[in-house]
């Protein structure tokens, strides 16, 4: 992996945009975010609209045609994700010949990982940053404006470092978007799983300092939060100091969040079995705020390929948190990650993972077939299971998967759940839509005056992706 740092000047100022002396001729220009992958990315989207539009006044825009700049926030887990990246370059090619001025910004994973390849597959793109670099981003604009309006062929911008602490440091002031909210907590991951690319391009775990986190929590509550998801890509392994220098764990910081006035849900993720400790499993007891939801990625039910796959327990061990958990919160809602196909994976293998979903039983889950990824020590393994085994493996977990989140998802018809009000519903004009305590989304009739109220609703019916209810 290559990794070209250009020299910035330093900011000083907290949200980074602020401090920039920027051009005027971008204000109030159309901006399109186009997300690919995790909530992480769909977080770090969020941040880039908040940013650009702080440093050059750029309005967040539904589409392209109406937009100045075109952002694609790139997700490389999969081999499928990193391709559909160049397949939008090529239509945005043509967007940016179309009109002078325009430009093409590639963040994100891909970029990361695949900087050099992108300034040569696709030499148009003007700016490429990493997950770690987005508050640099205003400055790396300015440079692009100035040399499109000098007229001087200037080359793209590139910045994928990982400058760590300081990305938290510059983050600009949040923006509530509704009544539920994203909080990143950390950043990378240092669990090097053999699969996973995630630590190469967004670096080793770091954990976002404590007043940073509260602070933010504190300022969206202010904007009438309710609900707040704290993010990480292992979100278990936070650890930070409190101005005393004492420790703050994952566990403790839960506990000091939920108690940040009107903040009345907290949820997280995603979790690592390998640190899912017995005081963080307490939470689930301690504080009434945390959702009735865990997403807990297994990935293999066998212990063979647990070990291969570097994940650090058994399945035996695994089942041991659900069960403890399931002593605390018997009806919490699970889901999970899969992967079928891993190198060496045999029936027998595979007939372990299944066996684990038929005793664990999830609520929801995501199942992929593995995909080789550059740079990853399982990479270098024979990818030796026929693509077609794959397929009919993954066919057959994601049956068992889907007919158990139909068993789990029955049994809520006719209960009464507390729903926190989010917006609108998508599915008819005169009702609203919001979220379960097991974040099933429920539509029901309200008087939208409701929005961002917690409400007892009575569940009718179970639609594919969602419910439909009776306010109480
Ligand atoms: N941090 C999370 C964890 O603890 O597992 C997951 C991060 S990863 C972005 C999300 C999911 O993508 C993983 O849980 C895994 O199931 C899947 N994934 C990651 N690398 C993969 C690969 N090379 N092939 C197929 N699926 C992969
Ligand atoms: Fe990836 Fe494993 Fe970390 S799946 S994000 S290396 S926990």
């Amino acid at each position: 992996m290559s990794i070209q740092t250009i020299s910035l000047a330093p900011i000083s100022e907290k949200g980074g945009g602020s401090a920039l002396i920027t051009n005027k001729d971008y204000q109030n220009k159309g901006l399109f975010v186009q997300t690919y992958g995790c909530q992480m990315n769909e977080y770090d989207s969020q941040k880039i609209g908040e940013l650009l539009q702080q440093s050059h006044g750029l309005n967040l825009v539904d589409d392209t045609e109406s937009a100045e700049v075109a952002i694609v926030n790139t997700c490389s887990v999969r081999e499928k994700a990193q391709e559909k990246v160049f397949t939008l370059l090529g239509r945005w090619k043509k967007w940016k010949e179309k009109k002078a001025g325009r430009i093409i910004c590639v963040g994100g994973c891909v970029a990361s990982q695949e900087g050099e390849l992108i300034r040569r597959r696709a030499p148009f793109v003007d700016i490429v940053f990493g997950p770690q670099t987005l508050h640099r981003l205003p400055q790396l604009l300015e440079q692009t404006i100035k040399g499109k309006q000098s007229h001087l062929k200037i080359p793209l911008s590139m910045d994928i470092s990982f400058p760590e602490v300081e990305k938290f440091d510059r983050l600009p002031i949040p923006v509530a978007n509704g009544v539920s909210a994203f909080v990143s907590i950390m950043e990378g991951c240092s669990k090097y799983c053999s699969f996973c690319v995630v630590p190469y391009t967004r670096g080793e775990e770091f954990s976002r300092p404590y007043l940073s986190v509260m602070e933010e929590v504190r300022e969206l509550s202010r904007q009438g939060v309710r609900e707040v998801t704290l993010l990480g890509q292992n979100v278990n392994a936070y650890i930070a100091e409190f101005e005393d220098g004492s420790p703050c764990d994952f566990s403790t910081l839960l506990t000091e969040v939920a108690t940040i006035e009107h903040i009345d849900r907290l949820r997280f993720t995603t979790s690592h079995p390998m640190e899912m400790t017995n005081d963080i499993i307490q939470c689930f007891q301690s504080i009434p705020q945390l959702a009735n939801q865990l997403h807990l990625p297994v990935q293999s039910g066998s212990d063979s390929i647990l070990n291969r796959m570097k994940r650090g327990y058994t399945a035996l061990e695994y089942k041991n948190i659900i069960r403890r958990l399931r002593e605390i919160k018997p009806d919490i809602h699970l889901s999970s990650d899969f992967i079928v196909g891993f190198p060496g994976e045999t029936e027998e293998d595979f007939m372990q993972t299944y066996r684990l979903v038929e005793e664990v039983k999830f609520s929801r889950s995501f199942s992929f077939i593995y995909s080789a990824r550059p740079g990853t020590p399982a990479s270098a393994l024979p990818d030796d299971v026929p693509l077609e085994t794959k397929k009919q493996r993954l066919y057959r977990l994601q049956e068992l998967l889907a007919q158990q989140t139909e068993e789990i998802e029955n049994q809520l018809v006719g209960t009464t759940q507390a729903v926190l009000i989010e917006r609108l519903s998508r599915k008819s004009d005169n009702q609203v839509a919001g979220r379960a305590d097991n974040n099933v989304v429920v539509n029901f009739s309200a008087d939208t005056d409701l929005i961002g109220q917690f409400v007892e609703v009575k569940i009718t019916e179970r639609l594919t992706n969602s419910f439909r209810g009776v306010l109480l």
